[in-house]
């Protein structure tokens, strides 16, 4: 049987630099779709997948992010005097238990490979799951389950490591990872290579890695040694490549919605498909939406 997954890492060192001027000094991940920040869009999914325990790889300037999943004592307080018992239930579902997180820095943006390898300590000696924050997925199949839910289902069945991908248009390829098909069981495929950002028109397919993952611990030992590799970054799918020469990587097709917040149409798109799918906004929403559309 597979090793329970207890732990995620969270890569939110970023700059944030496509959001300038939003993300002067504000972290890009505190940005909100409809009305919470990305990275707690995507700590709910981690929740929602059975993990345990959430380490942030930070930076400077971010301490909003530690603060952002502590509890706000004088806020609390208030609520709970003036009687606001629903926005202070809010507020308790979304806390992380006490000891549920951990934080460190990365001090240097060496790249998401180096990245992880700055939470090598605090994961330790077990398979975890790595999510990218940039990345907010909404689940739309039969069960709702968002992407890492999923690929907890895959890693359950074939255990090794598991990489989400995502199709895209061939002309996006050079921006992404990408991976090679083996076997094909529709859901689930066996990954027989991989590529960090390959140049236009040479992509062994459309299939993008889109930001979750479950690795094994053994990851740790290929990242440190540091080897620089597309944009000169220590690239993450570099040493994955590595560790599928000794285990099982497969791909999982995500049966949902994936929004890259790291770009403003992505992020605008979220916005719009969160607020649609909330009860309490669509309707005024999609009025709102037909105004604009229609030219006022
Ligand atoms: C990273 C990964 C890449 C993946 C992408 C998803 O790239 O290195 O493999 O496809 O995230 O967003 P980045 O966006 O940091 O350049």
């Amino acid at each position: 049987m597979s090793k329970h997954i207890r732990k995620a890492v969270f890569p939110v060192a970023g700059l944030g630099t496509r959001f300038l001027p939003a993300t002067k000094a504000m972290p890009k991940e505190m940005l909100t779709v409809v009305d919470r920040p990305v990275l707690q869009h995507v700590v709910e999914e981690a929740r929602e997948a059975g993990i345990e325990h959430f380490i942030f790889v930070t930076g400077r300037n971010k301490g909003v992010i530690e603060d952002h999943f502590d509890i706000a004592y004088e806020l609390e307080d208030t609520l709970r005097k003036r009687g606001k018992a629903k926005e202070y239930e809010l507020l308790m579902s979304a806390l992380p238990p006490p000891g549920a997180t951990s934080f460190t820095r990365q001090q240097a943006p060496l790249g998401l490979g180096h990245a992880i390898w700055c939470a090598r300590d605090i994961v330790g000696d077990e398979p975890f799951a790595v999510l990218l924050p940039d990345m907010v997925t909404m689940g739309t199949g039969p069960k709702k389950n968002r992407c890492l839910s999923q690929c907890m289902d895959a890693y359950n069945s074939y255990g090794g490591n598991i990489i989400a991908v995502e199709e895209v248009p061939k002309e996006d390829t050079d921006q992404y990872g990408i991976v090679s098909l083996g076997k094909d069981f529709g859901d689930t495929f066996e990954i027989t290579g991989m590529v960090e950002k390959p140049p236009k028109g040479t992509a062994p397919s459309n299939l993008i890695i889109s930001g979750r993952y479950i690795l094994g611990p053994e990851i740790f030992d290929l990242l440190s040694k540091g080897k620089q590799g597309a944009g000169g970054e220590i690239q993450l799918t570099d040493s994955m490549i590595e560790l599928a020469k000794m285990q099982s990587f497969h791909g999982v097709r995500f049966d949902g919605r994936t929004f890259d917040c790291g770009s403003k149409l992505g992020f605008l798109a979220a916005n719009v498909a969160f607020a649609l799918a909330d009860p309490a906004l669509a309707s005024g929403f999609q009025n709102e939406l037909r105004k604009i559309v229609g030219g006022f």
